[in-house]
Protein backbone atom coordinates (compact mmCIF):
# COMPACT_ATOMS: atom_id res chain seq x y z
CA UNK A 1 0.00 0.00 0.00
CA UNK A 2 1.59 3.56 -1.28
CA UNK A 3 1.47 6.41 1.09
CA UNK A 4 -0.53 9.51 0.52
CA UNK A 5 1.60 12.42 0.11
CA UNK A 6 -0.47 15.09 1.40
CA UNK A 7 2.65 18.15 2.00
CA UNK A 8 1.85 20.64 -0.30
CA UNK A 9 4.78 23.29 -1.64
CA UNK A 10 3.80 25.82 0.67
CA UNK A 11 4.07 23.12 3.58
CA UNK A 12 7.50 22.32 1.90
CA UNK A 13 8.53 26.08 1.82
CA UNK A 14 7.18 26.69 5.49
CA UNK A 15 9.84 23.42 6.86
CA UNK A 16 12.55 24.80 4.79
CA UNK A 17 12.36 28.03 5.73
CA UNK A 18 12.25 27.16 9.82
CA UNK A 19 15.26 24.83 9.22
CA UNK A 20 17.48 27.82 7.61
CA UNK A 21 16.32 29.99 10.45
CA UNK A 22 16.98 27.93 12.89
CA UNK A 23 20.80 27.02 11.78
CA UNK A 24 21.02 30.71 11.26
CA UNK A 25 20.35 33.46 13.50
CA UNK A 26 21.82 36.22 11.33
CA UNK A 27 19.45 38.30 9.57
CA UNK A 28 21.20 38.92 6.79
CA UNK A 29 21.82 35.47 6.13
CA UNK A 30 18.94 33.79 6.89
CA UNK A 31 17.31 36.40 3.96
CA UNK A 32 19.73 35.99 1.04
CA UNK A 33 19.85 32.59 1.51
CA UNK A 34 15.94 32.17 1.60
CA UNK A 35 16.24 33.22 -2.92
CA UNK A 36 16.21 29.20 -3.73
CA UNK A 37 13.59 27.81 -1.28
CA UNK A 38 11.25 30.87 -2.46
CA UNK A 39 12.15 30.24 -6.30
CA UNK A 40 11.36 26.43 -5.65
CA UNK A 41 7.72 27.47 -4.50
CA UNK A 42 7.30 30.37 -7.32
CA UNK A 43 8.22 27.23 -9.71
CA UNK A 44 5.75 24.65 -8.24
CA UNK A 45 2.77 24.56 -10.95
CA UNK A 46 0.10 23.70 -8.29
CA UNK A 47 1.05 27.40 -6.76
CA UNK A 48 1.14 28.94 -10.18
CA UNK A 49 -2.77 27.06 -10.61
CA UNK A 50 -3.41 28.27 -6.80
CA UNK A 51 -2.52 32.23 -7.72
CA UNK A 52 -5.09 32.09 -10.24
CA UNK A 53 -8.12 31.82 -8.55
CA UNK A 54 -6.84 34.99 -5.72
CA UNK A 55 -8.82 37.87 -6.45
CA UNK A 56 -7.06 40.91 -7.02
CA UNK A 57 -6.25 43.25 -4.28
CA UNK A 58 -8.26 46.07 -3.03
CA UNK A 59 -7.21 49.58 -1.95
CA UNK A 60 -9.39 51.04 0.58
CA UNK A 61 -8.25 54.12 2.84
CA UNK A 62 -5.08 54.59 0.82
CA UNK A 63 -4.00 51.10 2.21
CA UNK A 64 -3.32 48.27 0.02
CA UNK A 65 -4.32 44.61 1.05
CA UNK A 66 -2.34 41.68 0.99
CA UNK A 67 -3.23 37.95 1.39
CA UNK A 68 -2.34 36.50 4.63
CA UNK A 69 -1.13 32.81 3.54
CA UNK A 70 0.88 32.11 6.73
CA UNK A 71 2.77 33.70 10.16
CA UNK A 72 5.27 31.04 12.01
CA UNK A 73 4.87 31.16 15.31
CA UNK A 74 8.57 30.95 16.34
CA UNK A 75 10.14 32.83 14.09
CA UNK A 76 7.30 35.32 12.66
CA UNK A 77 8.22 35.35 9.03
CA UNK A 78 4.76 35.29 6.88
CA UNK A 79 3.83 34.24 3.65
CA UNK A 80 1.73 36.87 2.03
CA UNK A 81 0.17 37.55 -1.37
CA UNK A 82 -1.12 39.77 -3.62
CA UNK A 83 -2.60 40.04 -6.85
CA UNK A 84 -2.91 43.52 -9.15
CA UNK A 85 -5.23 43.76 -12.31
CA UNK A 86 -5.76 46.92 -14.56
CA UNK A 87 -9.22 47.17 -12.78
CA UNK A 88 -7.99 48.64 -10.11
CA UNK A 89 -6.37 51.56 -9.41
CA UNK A 90 -3.03 51.11 -7.13
CA UNK A 91 -1.75 54.05 -7.84
CA UNK A 92 -1.91 55.72 -4.22
CA UNK A 93 -0.49 51.93 -2.78
CA UNK A 94 2.51 51.72 -5.41
CA UNK A 95 3.99 55.13 -4.42
CA UNK A 96 7.39 55.75 -3.41
CA UNK A 97 8.06 53.40 0.04
CA UNK A 98 10.04 51.40 2.53
CA UNK A 99 8.91 48.68 4.83
CA UNK A 100 10.14 49.88 7.95
CA UNK A 101 12.39 47.56 9.99
CA UNK A 102 11.33 44.52 7.51
CA UNK A 103 13.21 42.47 5.42
CA UNK A 104 11.10 41.34 2.48
CA UNK A 105 11.59 38.80 0.14
CA UNK A 106 9.64 39.50 -3.17
CA UNK A 107 8.85 36.72 -5.46
CA UNK A 108 6.49 37.18 -8.88
CA UNK A 109 4.53 34.65 -9.80
CA UNK A 110 2.73 36.24 -13.11
CA UNK A 111 2.77 38.91 -15.44
CA UNK A 112 5.83 41.71 -15.28
CA UNK A 113 6.42 44.09 -13.06
CA UNK A 114 8.81 47.50 -12.57
CA UNK A 115 10.82 47.72 -9.73
CA UNK A 116 12.14 51.14 -8.81
CA UNK A 117 15.24 51.79 -6.24
CA UNK A 118 16.07 55.04 -4.70
CA UNK A 119 18.81 56.49 -2.30
CA UNK A 120 18.87 59.49 0.49
CA UNK A 121 20.43 62.34 -0.96
CA UNK A 122 21.97 64.92 1.88
CA UNK A 123 20.59 65.66 5.09
CA UNK A 124 17.21 64.60 6.08
CA UNK A 125 14.74 66.20 8.63
CA UNK A 126 11.89 64.59 10.37
CA UNK A 127 9.55 65.91 7.29
CA UNK A 128 11.83 66.17 4.79
CA UNK A 129 14.37 63.29 2.92
CA UNK A 130 15.62 63.92 -0.50
CA UNK A 131 16.16 60.67 -2.64
CA UNK A 132 17.13 59.72 -5.84
CA UNK A 133 16.34 57.07 -8.90
CA UNK A 134 19.26 54.29 -8.67
CA UNK A 135 17.89 51.95 -10.68
CA UNK A 136 14.86 50.51 -12.63
CA UNK A 137 14.39 47.14 -13.36
CA UNK A 138 11.59 44.98 -15.06
CA UNK A 139 11.15 41.87 -12.62
CA UNK A 140 9.81 38.58 -15.01
CA UNK A 141 8.21 35.24 -13.47
CA UNK A 142 10.48 33.01 -11.29
CA UNK A 143 12.21 36.28 -10.38
CA UNK A 144 12.68 37.50 -6.29
CA UNK A 145 13.97 40.93 -4.92
CA UNK A 146 15.66 41.24 -1.70
CA UNK A 147 14.48 44.81 -0.10
CA UNK A 148 16.26 44.88 3.19
CA UNK A 149 14.92 47.38 6.25
CA UNK A 150 14.27 50.87 5.27
CA UNK A 151 15.42 50.73 1.44
CA UNK A 152 13.53 52.75 -0.29
CA UNK A 153 11.56 51.54 -3.78
CA UNK A 154 8.48 51.78 -5.57
CA UNK A 155 6.90 48.93 -7.55
CA UNK A 156 4.73 49.30 -10.69
CA UNK A 157 2.44 46.28 -12.87
CA UNK A 158 3.77 46.25 -16.07
CA UNK A 159 1.47 43.31 -17.42
CA UNK A 160 -2.51 43.13 -17.14
CA UNK A 161 -2.52 40.84 -14.22
CA UNK A 162 0.43 40.47 -11.53
CA UNK A 163 0.52 37.97 -8.58
CA UNK A 164 3.27 37.38 -6.31
CA UNK A 165 4.48 35.67 -2.99
CA UNK A 166 6.21 37.83 -0.21
CA UNK A 167 7.79 36.81 2.52
CA UNK A 168 8.57 39.18 5.14
CA UNK A 169 10.35 38.79 8.32
CA UNK A 170 7.01 39.94 10.04
CA UNK A 171 3.78 40.51 9.84
CA UNK A 172 2.83 44.40 8.65
CA UNK A 173 0.43 46.45 8.93
CA UNK A 174 0.10 47.24 12.33
CA UNK A 175 3.18 49.44 12.59
CA UNK A 176 4.29 52.92 10.32
CA UNK A 177 6.82 52.77 7.45
CA UNK A 178 8.06 55.51 5.25
CA UNK A 179 6.42 57.30 2.21
CA UNK A 180 8.72 59.67 -0.15
CA UNK A 181 7.99 62.19 -3.13
CA UNK A 182 10.88 62.18 -5.02
CA UNK A 183 10.06 65.60 -6.76
CA UNK A 184 9.35 67.77 -3.76
CA UNK A 185 11.71 65.60 -1.35
CA UNK A 186 8.37 65.33 1.15
CA UNK A 187 8.59 62.27 4.04
CA UNK A 188 5.52 61.29 5.77
CA UNK A 189 4.52 57.66 7.25
CA UNK A 190 1.77 55.53 7.18
CA UNK A 191 0.73 52.17 7.95
CA UNK A 192 1.79 48.70 5.76
CA UNK A 193 -0.71 46.49 3.92
CA UNK A 194 -3.94 45.29 5.54
CA UNK A 195 -3.77 41.92 6.13
CA UNK A 196 -6.57 39.62 4.68
CA UNK A 197 -6.49 35.90 5.18
CA UNK A 198 -7.03 33.87 2.80
CA UNK A 199 -6.59 29.95 1.93
CA UNK A 200 -3.37 29.51 -0.08
CA UNK A 201 -4.82 26.56 -2.32
FE1 LIG B 1 7.25 47.56 -1.30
Amino acid sequence: MSAVITETALDRFVSKTRALFARESDPEKRWTLLDPILIELLDDPAVQAASKKWPPCEVRDKRFENFLFYEDPDYGFVVNGLVMDKTHDYGVASRIHDHGHLYTLYGLLVGRQGIQRYERVGEATPEHVQIRKTTDSVCNPGMVDLVRPFEIHSEDAAGDRVAAIVIRSAKAGSFLQGRYNEETGAYWQGYGPRQLSVPFY
